[in-house]
């Protein structure tokens, strides 16, 4: 038995077509697989090869190789928190702090207790003139202050819709995938 649905695999099987490339469908294919199950279990990659015609290795290096997809569990709302320099010298590690304690996680990729939040420090957004600045879900928000956090979360107590459903935020511009922000060791 499968893991994704028909109706998903259908959209992933139709996806090579808006391609010139075909294998360019791999990234959107495993966005519909994550968004579906929260997370890509191996079952998951394995059937967006099949799907997709492709080599299962090639499908899991891409997942792997992207932060955006989550190989592990992750809150229902997930917040990439910039602590790359201009947000960093604007607050953004007072931010991350804020954020730890107001959803009661002490790491990067730890899920709240209530399963709704979890959080990752990111590189650059792109959006410096507004830092600090974060990515929720698939929106921008900016000049971050803890109000607005706790404003945000109170909104996502509130009203759990699903991520690709919130209408709000401050996106003025596509958001981009979030890299990993590495910590130097030592
Ligand atoms: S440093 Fe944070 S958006 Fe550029």
């Amino acid at each position: 038995m499968s893991v994704l649905p028909a109706h998903v695999l259908e959209e992933i099987r139709e996806l090579p077509d808006k391609y010139p490339q075909h294998r360019s469908a791999v990234m959107p294919a495993l966005d519909l697989a994550q968004e579906e199950l929260g997370y890509l279990t191996p079952e998951a990659m394995s059937e967006v090869a099949t799907a997709l015609q492709l080599d299962p290795g090639y499908v899991e290096g891409v997942a792997t190789f992207y932060t955006l997809f989550h190989l592990k569990p992750i809150g229902k709302h997930m917040f990439y928190v910039c602590t790359n320099l201009s947000c960093m010298l604007r607050g953004a590690n007072a931010i991350v702090d804020h954020l730890k304690g107001a959803i009661g996680v002490h790491e990067d990729g730890e899920v709240s207790k209530d399963g709704l939040f979890s959080y990752e420090e990111v590189e650059c957004l792109g959006a410096c003139e507004f830092a600090p600045m974060m990515r929720l879900d698939h929106r921008f928000h900016y000049d971050l202050t803890p109000g607005k956090i706790d404003a945000l979360l109170a909104e996502r107590r509130q009203s759990p819709s699903p991520p690709r459903a919130e209408g709000q935020g401050e996106a003025r511009e596509p958001a981009p995938r979030p890299r990993k922000r590495t910590k130097k060791s030592g």
